[in-house]
């Protein structure tokens, strides 16, 4: 390996830019080109590339986003748009690559590396979501989870100063995690997940013995992909059948996906960064670079991408005694 590239793709999250240094300076201590690709799949489609040195990525550690830039590439999901971003790999004589995302972003990198076979391909899991198989975390679900409970504790204040009912909405199209670890941390009385089945009687119920208790606020966290329809829609449902409380809607949207990365994050991104490229010098290709109990691992992108962690009922059970 002598020039490999490296790219964030998909969402954006916190601690991206702490992994794109690791994997900088690793690959700069080892002695290998390295290019930055901007704007993912996109930028290496339209050849968008520089070549970076430890200087680059100079006082980029604590903060958020990406400065590679990112996006979602549906050109990228074609065979034209792969064959395009192949040619320009040859042409700039880059041997390996690294991919910093989430699961599309992998399934990209499959793609791709299915085309080229010479290609090794390895990916770093950056995502707010945490829903990639063989990680304990993902890069950004710390920081995430952090400014979510931020939030929902500024809403606890209001909800409790004017006795209001306050559905809050977090981010997790298909996953439940943010949601669930927001709901612990912020001691919420319900959390709604795309992984269990949302039955609106049963949040009544549960509000309605509230109510007698005299417990006059509230905080119930909805996931984004929550089955029962998102945070507006649970709360209307909930406001026509218990109209004596007043309900209040918050949708924290992107707010959760940007900021500093927690120190957490940065640790984490680091050790994957330099992981990666670790991986890469050992021969290692269409794999995922985990931490799993402390320890870096390497995980197949099928697998990476085909399961999600499974949620802990543990944990459910944790907000349902406490809240
Ligand atoms: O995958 C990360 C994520 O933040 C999801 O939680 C969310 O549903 C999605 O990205 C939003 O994507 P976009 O910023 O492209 O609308």
């Amino acid at each position: 390996m002598n020039h490999l590239a490296v790219l964030t793709s998909g969402g954006d999250s916190p601690g991206m830019n702490a992994c794109i240094r690791a994997v900088v300076r690793t690959a700069g201590l080892n002695n290998i080109r390295v290019s930055g690709v901007y704007r993912g799949y996109q930028g290496l489609i339209e050849d968008d590339i520089i070549e970076v040195n430890r200087d680059h990525v100079r006082n980029t550690i604590h903060r958020g986003g990406t400065w590679l830039k990112t996006a979602r590439s549906d050109e990228f999901r074609t065979p034209e748009g792969r064959q395009k971003a192949i040619a320009n790999l040859r042409a700039r004589g880059i041997d390996a690559l690294v991919v910093i995302g989430g699961d599309g972003s992998f399934r990209g990198a499959t793609a791709l590396s299915a085309e080229m076979e010479d290609l090794p391909v390895i990916g770093c899991p950056g995502t707010i979501d945490n829903d990639l198989f063989g990680t304990d975390l993902t890069i950004g679900y710390d920081t995430a989870v952090n400014t979510a409970v931020e939030a929902v504790d500024r809403i606890r204040d209001t909800a409790a100063s004017h006795n209001r009912l306050f559905f809050v909405e977090v981010m997790g199209r298909d996953a439940g995690f943010i949601a669930l670890r927001t709901g612990i941390a912020a001691g919420a009385e319900a959390v709604l997940i795309p992984e269990t089945t949302t039955y609106i009687d049963e949040l009544v119920q549960k509000l309605e013995t509230d109510w007698k208790e005299r417990r006059r606020s509230g905080i119930i966290v909805v996931a984004e992909g929550d089955d029962g329809g998102g945070a507006i829609e649970v709360a209307r449902k909930v406001q026509e059948r218990f109209p004596q409380w007043e309900t209040k809607v918050t949708v924290l949207g992107h707010i959760q996906r940007g900021g500093r990365p927690s120190a957490q994050d940065r640790i984490l991104a680091s050790r994957m960064g330099h992981g990666a490229v670790l991986g890469l010098l050992q021969g290692q290709s269409r794999v995922m670079v985990g931490v799993q109990s402390g320890q870096v691992v390497y995980v197949p992108f099928e697998q990476a991408t085909k399961h999600h962690q499974a949620i802990n009922p543990y944990l459910l059970e944790l907000v349902e005694a406490l809240g």
